[in-house]
């Protein structure tokens, strides 16, 4: 089987090379002609761990092909997955300029059957629009009798992790509307599925939902778990206690129950706020997600105001180190990442920041150039530092040297956006140190 891939980033990238790799060949098309001639030469545009060597086994393997023209490749595939970028629009629904833009492409230059499938996170309906688009299209072309079908298979990888997890899926959701659909998914998807993973087959409607509801459900479990702590706060209580103690609850289940510094990335954000959109448009007020959001905002925030707090507002001109950028570790992306929020408040009253991270320090100089300074590593951020913020928790920020951290800052201030050091260590150690809802 022959397939197309549109759009190669983050989730097209990952999932044409994962379809490789089980012997398919497989074209992966995008419109930055930079992003795929160094994809040619084995330059990947992102950072996920095992994708490199990835790619380059496939692609030297004659399975694994790049190119920014569509139109040709489509005459050389049977299934085209959709998976452009779905950003925020102004007004928090999904931009689906870019999915439009595929689509009709599609539709002017298709001469044969084929299966389009929507893997970006789509509104309810697009399929229908899809289906509609291209329709007109073929209609336009006096093609009306050539068949073609549409189906919904939302992809739920995660950035830091994505290999493994469309390698190994916990379940494969795909909305069809016939037989000849599953058929050929089914055939897609059985190198995956091998190991009895679950294959769930719904209409394409409930397939989109089951996306947006995903990771709307996640959202809700941290800014729950977040506004926990933030009365734990004020009552005393800790809040990685109560975790512990909720956690254990089978119905309840430990993931997703972190209290930190909010909820960033690709994702969740443009997620909750266009499913919070649909419903609006549907005349449907989803309360939850509002206060999802509202807790999420107020979050990002909190790192800041702590430090705020710490120096009774007279913060200007201090200097703050920044641990970490990514909107979570094992990631370059800093898409909606609380560290960009942290920053900017603190840069618009005056401090001066100096960061680092593992992996993401040129995608943190595209948005702020030379407003900030850029680490050498974790140490060098903290020289002469009155506070060191802890935003993302990378493996290597886990059992730093206390001892030498002490010699370089300048006061020993430990702002841990995210639970991750241990508040009696380093109180004996002489540090003053705020967590997230613990004491
Ligand atoms: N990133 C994630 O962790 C993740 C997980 C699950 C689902 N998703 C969803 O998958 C979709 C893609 O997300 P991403 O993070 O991979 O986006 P991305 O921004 O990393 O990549 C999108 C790519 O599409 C390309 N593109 C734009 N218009 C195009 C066109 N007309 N033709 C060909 N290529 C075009 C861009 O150049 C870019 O390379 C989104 O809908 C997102 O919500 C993302």
């Amino acid at each position: 089987m022959k397939i197309a891939i549109v759009g190669t980033g983050y989730v097209g990238l990952v999932t044409g090379t994962c379809f490789s790799e089980m012997g398919m060949t497989v074209h992966c098309v995008d419109v930055d002609s930079n992003k795929i001639e160094n994809l040619k030469k084995g330059i990947i545009p992102i950072y996920e761990p095992g994708l490199e060597e990835m790619v380059r086994r496939n692609f030297d393997a004659g399975r694994l092909y790049f190119s920014t023209d569509l139109a040709e490749i489509l005459g050389q595939v049977d299934v085209v997955f959709i998976a452009v970028g779905t950003p925020p629009g102004v007004d928090g629904s999904a931009d689906m300029r870019y999915v439009l833009e595929v689509v009709h492409t599609i539709g002017k230059n298709l001469n044969k059957y084929i299966l389009v499938v929507t893997k970006s996170t789509v509104p309810v309906g697009t399929a229908q629009q899809v289906k509609d688009v291209i329709r007109d299209e073929l209609d336009k072309r006096g093609l009306s009798g050539l068949e073609f079908d549409v189906a919904s298979n939302p992809e739920f990888l995660k950035e830091g992790s994505a290999i493994d997890d469309f390698m190994h899926p916990d379940r494969v959701v795909v909305g069809i509307e016939n037989e000849r659909t599953k058929e050929i998914m089914d055939r897609l998807y059985k190198p995956f599925t091998i190991n009895n993973y679950r294959m769930i087959y719904t209409d394409v409607v409930s397939a989109e939902m089951i996306k947006y509801a995903a990771n709307a459900m996640l959202a809700t479990r941290i800014s729950f778990m977040n506004d926990i702590a933030n009365l734990c706060e004020i009552v005393g209580a800790d809040v990685n206690m109560v975790r512990a103690g909720i956690g254990s609850d089978m119905r309840i289940g430990k993931k997703f129950l972190y209290a930190g510094c909010g909820y960033g990335g690709s994702c969740f954000p443009k997620d909750v706020r266009a499913l919070i959109k649909t419903a609006e448009n549907q005349g449907y007020d989803m309360r939850v997600l509002k206060a999802v959001e509202e807790v999420n905002e107020l979050q990002k925030g909190i790192v800041y105001s702590k430090f705020l707090d710490h120096y009774n507002g007279d913060i200007k001109d201090k200097k703050v180190a920044i641990w970490g950028l990514s909107f979570k570790p094992k990631t370059d992306d800093i898409r909606e990442a609380p560290s960009v929020v942290i920053i900017n408040k603190l840069l618009e009253e005056g401090v001066k920041v100096k960061a680092y991270d593992p992996v993401a320090m040129d995608e943190a100089r595209k948005i702020f150039g030379d407003r900030i300074e850029y680490a050498n590593d974790m140490y060098d951020a903290v020289l002469d530092a009155d506070a060191v913020m802890l935003i993302t928790e990378w493996y290597e920020f886990r059992l730093p040297s206390w001892a030498t951290i002490k010699k370089l800052v300048k006061e020993p201030v430990i702002i841990d956006g995210r639970n991750i050091y241990n508040s009696n260590e380093l109180k004996k150690l002489g540090f003053k140190y705020f967590s997230i809802g613990g004491k």
